[in-house]
């Protein structure tokens, strides 16, 4: 498949080349077996690589699983992974055949592989090299045949000085390392999503004509460096949406909402030339095309905004919020339907796609700029800090009926309370 194909197929807003590289090398190395290591921060597109891969593969009918190593417990993880023979241990009350044995002849796709406990590196390790895997409670070598392509956003070389990563799996993982460039890094990539969530949020909130950047905004935010995640564009975008509709933005307002820096050299005015960028009829319609295909982020944000509000405004229970990291299953949001690839969930609910924590230090931008109203339903990590608190006020701090409410693991919950020094 063509790199275009590619980026239409799989709702990929971008031209940046950097991104195109990976996106290539992905379509290169489909056809193989070989490993791949896909790194990146949070929320930059990493989830859309392994499908790229599967469906490229020869292994394309076979099945796909995507596993978030980091939401399943230490305890069952290697049972997961791996299966259990019946009576392994206590509640093992029947046989299981384990993600490895599952996808025998497809291909696993292990996201946050920096959260594997070392003991299970050390079975994956194994897989990896022989081919071979053994069930927890068993002792015989089973076979299976698993392309394996893994993700993540933790600095593996520093993880393996600190003893949490071992290096010989690292070495084996990345045969083929695939590099997600941040969006600071993907200059016209910025202005091209804003422009395409401008799209979108115009028209669920029927807006009749979405937010336009003036000659100078585009310039001004294409010289910029975005210092967060689509995610956050895309919220910092809505907020714009509704608050300036109507209203050309400028290179202040664009400042006003945080998307630019401070005060002087706040950025660098970048002068583009569209004729070796491709038309920008082009780019218009090629965000336009995106457009239809991406309707699905509406659906995320009205889902979120209906557990934020509920229906008559503010809720104070708890009500299985859409936690922004949870269960280990990586939603379809991606792809053909009918190309026969299996998701398969680890038993909690599957809620909507916004999947990872925000971690970056833009929430300040976002914070200074909301104003009352549309405060709580803009900034995700808010809001998850909010119901988790609400859990923990609810249950008395009980960590296991909290993190059973929200639907998320105790290990999740654990290492939430500490990103969010909750610890009290
Ligand atoms: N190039 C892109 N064009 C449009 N949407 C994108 C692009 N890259 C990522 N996204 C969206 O951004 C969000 C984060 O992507 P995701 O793959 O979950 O990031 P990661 O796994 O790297 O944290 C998803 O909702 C995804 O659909
Ligand atoms: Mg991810």
């Amino acid at each position: 498949m063509e790199l275009k194909d590619i980026k239409v197929r799989y709702n990929i807003v971008g031209r940046d080349e950097k991104l195109n590289r990976a996106l290539e090398t992905a379509i290169k190395v489909a056809r193989t077996d070989l490993s791949v290591l896909i790194q990146g921060e949070s929320g930059v597109g990493k989830e859309v690589i392994p499908r790229i891969i599967h469906d490229n593969s020869l292994r394309k009918n076979k099945r796909y699983i995507a596993i978030n190593c980091g939401s399943i417990p230490e305890g069952t993880i290697d049972s997961e992974l791996f299966g259990h023979e019946k009576g392994s241990y206590t509640g093992a009350i029947a046989e299981r055949e384990g993600y490895f044995g599952a996808a025998d002849g497809g291909t696993l796709f292990l996201d946050e592989v920096g959260e594997l406990p070392m003991t299970t590196q050390a079975r994956l390790l194994r897989v990896l090299e022989t081919g071979e895997y053994i069930r927890v409670g068993s002792d015989t070598p089973r076979k299976t045949n698993v392309r394996i392509v893994a993700a993540t956003n933790v600095d593996i070389p520093k993880a393996i000085r600190e003893g949490r990563f071992r290096q010989d799996l690292y070495y084996r993982l990345c045969t083929i390392n695939i590099q997600m460039p941040p969006l600071r890094e993907r200059g016209i990539d910025c202005v091209l999503l804003f422009k395409m969530f401008a799209m979108l949020t115009a028209s669920k909130y029927h807006i009749p004509e979405p937010i336009r950047l003036s000659v100078e905004g585009e310039q001004a935010l294409m010289g910029y460096k975005w210092p967060g995640n689509i995610r956050e564009l895309k919220n910092v975008v809505e907020q714009m949406s509704i608050l300036e509709r109507g209203v050309q933005i400028t290179p202040d307002i664009l400042y006003k909402y945080g998307i630019i820096a401070g005060k002087g050299a706040r950025y660098d005015v970048v002068v583009t030339d569209h004729s070796s960028e491709g038309s920008r009829s082009d780019m218009e319609k090629q965000i336009s095309f995106l457009l239809s295909a991406v309707i699905n982020l509406r659906k995320e944000v009205d889902e979120l905004k209906l557990y934020i509000h509920g229906e008559h405004g503010h809720s104070t229970t708890v009500v299985s919020p859409p936690m922004l990291e949870g269960p280990a299953v990586i939603h379809n949001t991606y792809g053909d339907k009918e190309s026969g690839t299996g998701m398969i969930s680890t038993g909690t609910t599957p809620v909507i796609h916004v999947t990872t924590p925000l971690h970056s230090n833009t929430h300040q931008h976002i914070d200074d700029i909301v104003e009352v109203e549309e405060e709580e339903s803009l900034n995700l990590a808010e809001i998850e800090k909010k119901y988790i608190i609400k859990a923990l006020e609810k249950h008395r701090h009980n960590r296991k009926k909290a993190a059973d409410e929200l639907k998320i693991s105790e290990r999740t919950l654990y290492r939430k309370i500490q990103e969010y020094n909750l610890d009290i």
